[in-house]
C-alpha cells in the first residue's frame, strides 16, 4: 500500500450491509403494498395485434392488469443522451409496437408476487412480426456516420496530424480488427422500484446512479410537477452504469400505483435485467499502428463500428481515450454506430475504454514484438506530457511511474521476450504481459449542504449514489478531517431529491465532483463557526461552540463545478440533466491511468487460461478513502479478468434478445478464478484539476485488464486472440 493521505477508515455503511438491514428498494416493505410482474414480448420486432387478458384479470389477488390501452395520458421521457431523462427514448407499452425481443406487453398487480407472476403466463398476445437484425453485420442494420448531425454534437472528431502520410514513412506497422461482444452488467440488486402516491404527491424508492432524472422523467412521463414527484435512494446495490437515468419500469409502477390506490413494488427478474435495461454494445475496432525504427509511435488510426439501436444513437466515445494512451506523433479517430432491433445500449463500467484499450493495448504489445523491443519498455519509451489529441499539457500524468513500479513489484525483469519461452516442466505454459489503460478526468456541478447542531449532528447532503462504491465513506471521511470529530458522527445523505440536487453519478467522477464541494461546505462551516465564536475554535467540537454561544444548529451551503463552466450549470443540476465537465478544460487536460501486469498459466492439455497473479498500480490523483480504493481496484481488476475470459451476451440472429439471459450462463468469474490481485497508488494529488486533487478511480481500474491478459495468454502460447472473450477453442 501507498503512503495515504487520507485515513483509512472503515466503510461506515458496512454494519448496515453485513447485517442485512433492508436498505434496498427491493426490500422495501409497507402496508397494502401490491407486487408487480410483466408479461414480456416473446418475438424481436413488429405489434402487437390484440392482447387476451381475460384470464389473468381472473387470478384471484389480482388488482390490476395494464396494457398498452391503459397507458394513453403517458408519454416517453426521452432519450438521456436526447435532451431527456430515460435510458432510450422508447417507452414500452405507450403502443403496440414491439421494438425488441423482451420488451413488457402488459403488467399485472396483486395482492402477491406468485399471483402477479401466474397471471402474466395468462396472457395471449397475437402479433405480427417485421424482419430484424441483431448483430453488426446482419442484413437491414443501418449504418450512421460521426459527421451526421447529431451525432457529430456527441462525438468529438479526433485528427491530430496526418497519420496516412505518417503510417506511409514508418518503419513498422501493425494492422489489427478486434471485436469486443456485447456485455450486461448485472447488478446483484435487480432494477426495481416501489411506487406510492399520497394524494398527487409521488414518492420513488429505487435503487439508482440518478434520482433527479427519475424524478423529472417521470413528472415528465406522466405529466406531473416535478416539485410532486420525490425519489429517494440511500443506496444501489450496483449500478455500473445500468441505473443511471430512468428505467422502463418506474413509470410503470407509478401507473400501476395510481391505478390501484395502493403502493406498488415492481422487481425486474433477471432475464429483464438483459432485456429492458441498458447494456455494452458490440464493437468492432480496426487499428493501424506506425513506428519509426526506433519505436516511436508516429502514426495510429482508429476506426470503431459500435452497436446501438434502432430508436436512438447511444454515442461512443471510445478513440478519446485511446488518443490518450500515448505521444501519437499523429492520430485519426473515426467512429460509426450501427443501428440493431435492440434496447438502446448504454453504460457498462468504462464502456468505451474497456474496449478502446483493449483494443489498442493488443496491437501496442504486437508492436513490441514486431520491433523486438520490451513491452514496458516500448511503453516508456512513448510516454508524453502533450496530449496528441489537442495539444494541450495533461494537468497530471504518471503512467510512467506505474509501469516503473509495477515492473518492479511484478518482476517483470526476470521475463524472456519469446512467446512460449517460459513453459513449467509439466509442460504449463506461463505467460507475463503488459498493458496501461486511462480514464477520462469528469468534474459535474455539486451543491452541498452542511449542518451542525448543538447535540452533535453533523449532517452533509450533497450529489451523489452510493452503490457500493463507497462515496459515504470518503464524504464522511472528508468531513471529519475539516471538522476535526469522528468520521461516525457524519451523517451522510446522498440519493435524496429532497436534501440536495442529484446529478447523475457515473463516469468516475463521484469523488471529484462532491468531495471538494463538501470539502467547502467544511471551510465555509468553519469560518461560520469561528464567526460566532468570535474567534478561533481552540480545539472545541462545533457542538461544543454552538452551546458556548447559546445556538442549536447552523447551516451552510456551497456550490462547485467544473473549471469553466457557466452558472447556468446549476440549473441543468436542478433539472436533473447531465452536465459533465472534462476532460479537455481550457488550458489542460485530465485522465486517470493505470498499468497492469499478470500472469497467465495455460495448461497443456486443456488449454484453459488461469490468472495467479495480478499487480496494479493507479494513478487516479489524491487517494480520498485508502480502503475503498484499494477495494474499488481489486474490484475492477477482477472486473477485466471476466472482460478478457468469460463475459459475452450471447446473441442468435435467427431469434433476437439474449439467450444466455441469466446468471448460470452469463458466465462471470467466480473465487477460484480469482488468484493474487496485489494494488498500489501513486497517491500524487492533481490540484490543477480540483483543489481536493483527486481525479477518477472506479473505472480506470478494469481498463487495460483484458490486454495485459491478451498479452500475457501470447506470451504464453504464441496465439494473437483478437477478440473477447478469450477462450479454450482459441488456444487449440
Ligand atoms: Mo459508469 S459505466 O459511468 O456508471
Amino acid at each position: 500500500m501507498s503512503k495515504l493521505s487520507f485515513p483509512d477508515i472503515p466503510r461506515v455503511d458496512a454494519y448496515d450491509k453485513v447485517r442485512g438491514k433492508p436498505i434496498f428498494a427491493a426490500d422495501d416493505t409497507r402496508p397494502g403494498l401490491l407486487h408487480a410482474a410483466l408479461a414480456i414480448s416473446t418475438i424481436p420486432k413488429g405489434y402487437v395485434v390484440t392482447l387476451n387478458t381475460e384470464a389473468a384479470g381472473r387470478v384471484p389477488g389480482v388488482r390490476l392488469v395494464l396494457t398498452h390501452e391503459g397507458m394513453t395520458a403517458v408519454k416517453s421521457s426521452g432519450f438521456i443522451m436526447g435532451g431527456g431523462y430515460g435510458f432510450q427514448s422508447f417507452q414500452p407499452m405507450l403502443s403496440p409496437t414491439i421494438a425488441y425481443r423482451g420488451q413488457p406487453i402488459a403488467l399485472v398487480a396483486a395482492d402477491t408476487l406468485e399471483a402477479a407472476v401466474e397471471a402474466t403466463h395468462l396472457i395471449e398476445a397475437e402479433y405480427m412480426e417485421e424482419p430484424f437484425s441483431v448483430t453488426l453485420d446482419a442484413m437491414g442494420t443501418e449504418i450512421v456516420q460521426q459527421a451526421e448531425t447529431p451525432l457529430k454534437n456527441f462525438i468529438p472528431e479526433i485528427i491530430a496530424g496526418d497519420p496516412d502520410k505518417a503510417l506511409a514513412e514508418a518503419s513498422v506497422t501493425i494492422e489489427a480488427t478486434i471485436n469486443c461482444p456485447p456485455q450486461h452488467q448485472n447488478p446483484i440488486e435487480l432494477i426495481s422500484t416501489v411506487a406510492e402516491w399520497d394524494g398527487d404527491k409521488l414518492t420513488i424508492h429505487e435503487g439508482t446512479q440518478n434520482a433527479e432524472a427519475i424524478r423529472h422523467g417521470v413528472a415528465l412521463g406522466l405529466g406531473l410537477n416535478p416539485e410532486n414527484v420525490a425519489v429517494i435512494s440511500p443506496f444501489a446495490g450496483g449500478g455500473f452504469g445500468q441505473k443511471n437515468s430512468l428505467q422502463m419500469q418506474t413509470v410503470l409502477a407509478a401507473v400501476a400505483a395510481r391505478e390501484t390506490g395502493r403502493p406498488v413494488k415492481l422487481v425486474v427478474p433477471r432475464a429483464g435485467v438483459f432485456h429492458d435495461a441498458s447494456f455494452r454494445p458490440a464493437s468492432r475496432h480496426h487499428i493501424r499502428l506506425g513506428a519509426d525504427k526506433t519505436g516511436k509511435m508516429i502514426a495510429a488510426i482508429h476506426e470503431v463500428d459500435a452497436q446501438t439501436s434502432r430508436h436512438d444513437l447511444f454515442p461512443g466515445e471510445y478513440t478519446a481515450t485511446s488518443a490518450r494512451l500515448y505521444g501519437f506523433s499523429t492520430f485519426r479517430g473515426v467512429e460509426r454506430l450501427v443501428r440493431t432491433d435492440v434496447q438502446t445500449p448504454g453504460y457498462m463500467r468504462a464502456p468505451f475504454e474497456h474496449p478502446a484499450c483493449f483494443a489498442m493495448e493488443s496491437c501496442v504489445d504486437e508492436l513490441a514484438y514486431a520491433l523486438n523491443q520490451d513491452p514496458v519498455a516500448l511503453r516508456l519509451a512513448n510516454d508524453t506530457t502533450t496530449d496528441t489529441a489537442t495539444g494541450l499539457p495533461f494537468s497530471s500524468r504518471h503512467v510512467a511511474e506505474c509501469l516503473r513500479r509495477g515492473a518492479d513489484r511484478f518482476g517483470w525483469a526476470n521475463r524472456s521476450m519469446a512467446p512460449r519461452s517460459m513453459q513449467s516442466s509439466d509442460g504449463t505454459e506461463i505467460g507475463w504481459g503488459v498493458a496501461i489503460g486511462a480514464y477520462p478526468g469528469i468534474i459535474v456541478p455539486a451543491i452541498a449542504h452542511l449542518k451542525v447542531t448543538d447535540g452533535g449532528d453533523v449532517i452533509i447532503s450533497v450529489g451523489g449514489h452510493e452503490m457500493g462504491q463507497g462515496i459515504r465513506t470518503a464524504l464522511a471521511t472528508a468531513i471529519s478531517c475539516k471538522l476535526g470529530i469522528p468520521a461516525t458522527t457524519v451523517t451522510v445523505v446522498v440519493g435524496d431529491t429532497r436534501s440536495a440536487p442529484q446529478h447523475l453519478t457515473a463516469g468516475s467522477w463521484g469523488t471529484a465532483s462532491a468531495i471538494p464541494a463538501a470539502e467547502d461546505a467544511g471551510d465555509a462551516m468553519l469560518k461560520a463557526l469561528e464567526t460566532i465564536a468570535c474567534g478561533p475554535r481552540a480545539g472545541r467540537s462545533p457542538a461544543e461552540i454552538l452551546k458556548a454561544s447559546g445556538r442549536q444548529s447552523l447551516e451552510v451551503e456551497v456550490r462547485r463545478k467544473a473549471p469553466g463552466q457557466p452558472d447556468a450549470i446549476f440549473d441543468r443540476l436542478r433539472a436533473g440533466l447531465p452536465s459533465i465537465g472534462g476532460p479537455v478544460f481550457g488550458s489542460y487536460v485530465t485522465f486517470s491511468y493505470i498499468a497492469h501486469f499478470v500472469e497467465v498459466q495455460i495448461e497443456p492439455s486443456t488449454r484453459r487460461i488461469r490468472v495467479p497473479r495480478v499487480v496494479s498500480v493507479a494513478d487516479c490523483g489524491r487517494v480520498m478513502s485508502p480502503r475503498t480504493a484499494a477495494s474499488q481496484l481489486r474490484g475492477g481488476v477482477v472486473w477485466g479478468i471476466g472482460a478478457a475470459l468469460r463475459e459475452a451476451s450471447e446473441v442468435d440472429s435467427r431469434y433476437g434478445g439474449f439467450l444466455n439471459a441469466d446468471l448460470a450462463e452469463y458466465l462471470v468469474p467466480v473465487n477460484a478464478d480469482i488468484g493474487s490481485i496485489e494494488v498500489e497508488f501513486i497517491d500524487k494529488p492533481d490540484t490543477t484539476f480540483n483543489s481536493a486533487g483527486a481525479k477518477g478511480l472506479g473505472e480506470v481500474c478494469m481498463v487495460g485488464v483484458a490486454a495485459a491478459i491478451a498479452n500475457a495468454v501470447y506470451h504464453a502460447s504464441g496465439r494473437r486472440v483478437r477478440e473477447l472473450p478469450i477462450r479454450i477453442e482459441h488456444l487449440l
